[in-house]
Order: structure tokens, then C-alpha cells, then sequence
């Protein structure tokens, strides 16, 4: 696979936090995917942790981490002759999580990025987050300090889901990330009469939101993002 130009940046651009706010089908996941299977086989004894906002998605991407693996040369069938000594030792299947074990000692964990899942795993190295826009506040609560100790880097990718949660948040407001756009008119595997045909189908928000980047109002809100912003006064004090 020869990657799209935005994908060769992201990879080589070893940012330390990374926001992809990329339409459908823009190739995020595996890109996400390809850098996963890169921490864990160059950096020995690494965590690298993928979350999302259900295990079946985290199970979509962690599919994606084991294409890439088996591309390189890795099997789980026991070990091989070239120079990747990196057979997974186990690739056991619990209720919350997939777990590649690899002989360096680096494991990739798939999770749903609910609640306080990630609790129990410390000194996270890389932290994935497919479908960002979808995943919990509660969970990135948890993770932050598994991060900190290990100077851990997050990448999260996602279509834009409302003004609202801390995927918004940090593409709108969070200072020192990299943040890259993809709109579906940049892709050259997807053509203008597939996009003119989801256009029709989806209409304006819809599409603005899945292919082209933008942060709509969600269809069931009651109130506009702008007039509960507006609803907010800094000039009271707090009570406590
Ligand atoms: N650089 C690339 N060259 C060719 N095919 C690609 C490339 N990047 C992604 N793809 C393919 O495009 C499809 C969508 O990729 P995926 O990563 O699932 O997109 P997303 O997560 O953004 O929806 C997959 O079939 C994937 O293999
Ligand atoms: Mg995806």
C-alpha cells in the first residue's frame, strides 16, 4: 500500500499528540493501525492501547494492526527466519479486550474506550482512539496519567459528532496538537459521482459531517450549540 500523502506525513511526523478529523472510508483506521504495529514492534516491552467507543469497533482496528503485522513478515504460528523476532505469544480473546502479545515483550490492547475500562494497565506508550468523536469523557479522564508516566503519545481519529465532547473540544480549542483535516474531495480512491450520490442520499449536514469534516449540530439536539453557549454567564461567581 502506497499511503496518501497525509497519511506518509502523519507517520513520519512523530507528533506526540495527533487529532485526524478524516472523512469515511479516508483510510484513518489504517493508518491508526500501521502505527500501532510500528510502536510495538520497534519499541520493545511498549503498550500501546486501542479504544474506541465499542470493543466490536476496537476489534475492527485491532483487524486491521494484525493485516499489517501478518504483512510484515509476522505469524503466530510459532517463530520465523527473518529478522522481525516478533511472533505473538498469546492472542487471547477476553470479554473487554484483544490482546497481541508480541516476543519483545510489547503488547497492543483493544478495548471499548467506555467508563473506566483502561484502569489496571499503566504507562500507556501510544494511545489510539478510532471513532474519537463517539468516545467517552470518562475514558480519556482515565487514561491521561497511564500517558503522562510513560510520555505516551495519543492519536485520535474521527468524523466530527456535534459540537460537543472532548474530541470537539481539542480540535476546536486544545493547544499542541497536530491536527489534520481530510475532506472526501481529496481522496482519489473515491469519485465525484459516489460523492455526489451521498450527497443527495445523506443531504447537506449529514454529508458536511461525514465527508467533509464539519462540526453540524446533531439532528436530535433541542438547542443550538451557539444559544447554549450563550446561556452559560462567567460573570456569576460560583457558590462553591
Ligand atoms: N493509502 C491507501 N491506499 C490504498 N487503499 C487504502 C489506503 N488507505 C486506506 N485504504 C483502504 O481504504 C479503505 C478504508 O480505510 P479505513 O482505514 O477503514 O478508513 P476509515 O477508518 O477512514 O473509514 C480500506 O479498504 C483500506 O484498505
Ligand atoms: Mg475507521
Amino acid at each position: 500500500m502506497d499511503p496518501d500523502p497525509w497519511q506518509d506525513d502523519v507517520l513520519s511526523s512523530g507528533h506526540p499528540r495527533i487529532l485526524l478529523n478524516c472523512h469515511r472510508q479516508s483510510g484513518k483506521s489504517t493508518v491508526a493501525g500501521v502505527a500501532a504495529t510500528h510502536k510495538a514492534t520497534y519499541f520493545p516491552k511498549s503498550l500501546t492501547i486501542l479504544g474506541s467507543p465499542s470493543q466490536r469497533q476496537s476489534s475492527e482496528i485491532f483487524r486491521k494492526v494484525m493485516a499489517t503485522y501478518k504483512s510484515m513478515g509476522g505469524t503466530n504460528e510459532g517463530h520465523d527466519d527473518n529478522n522481525f523476532a516478533f511472533d505473538p505469544l498469546s492472542e487471547a480473546i477476553t470479554e473487554t479486550a484483544l490482546t497481541l502479545e508480541l516476543e519483545n515483550g510489547s503488547r497492543i490492547v483493544s478495548l471499548p474506550g467506555k467508563g473506566d475500562t483502561v484502569r489496571g494497565y499503566s504507562a500507556v506508550n501510544l494511545l489510539i482512539v478510532d471513532e474519537a468523536s463517539g468516545v467517552e469523557d470518562q475514558f480519556m479522564t482515565a487514561v491521561r496519567p497511564m500517558l503522562a508516566v510513560s510520555a505516551g503519545a495519543i492519536m485520535a481519529l474521527s468524523t466530527p459528532k456535534g459540537k460537543r465532547g472532548w474530541w470537539y473540544e481539542a480540535w476546536a480549542n486544545g493547544k499542541g496538537w497536530k491536527k489534520v483535516k481530510v475532506t472526501a474531495d481529496q481522496c482519489s480512491r473515491i469519485t465525484r459521482e459516489f460523492l455526489e450520490e451521498e450527497l443527495l442520499n445523506l443531504g447537506p449536514r449529514m454529508y458536511a459531517q461525514e465527508y467533509m469534516g464539519e462540526f453540524v449540530e446533531l439532528v436530535d439536539q433541542v438547542f443550538t450549540s451557539e444559544s447554549i453557549a450563550k446561556a452559560f454567564d462567567t460573570e456569576v461567581a460560583p457558590l462553591w
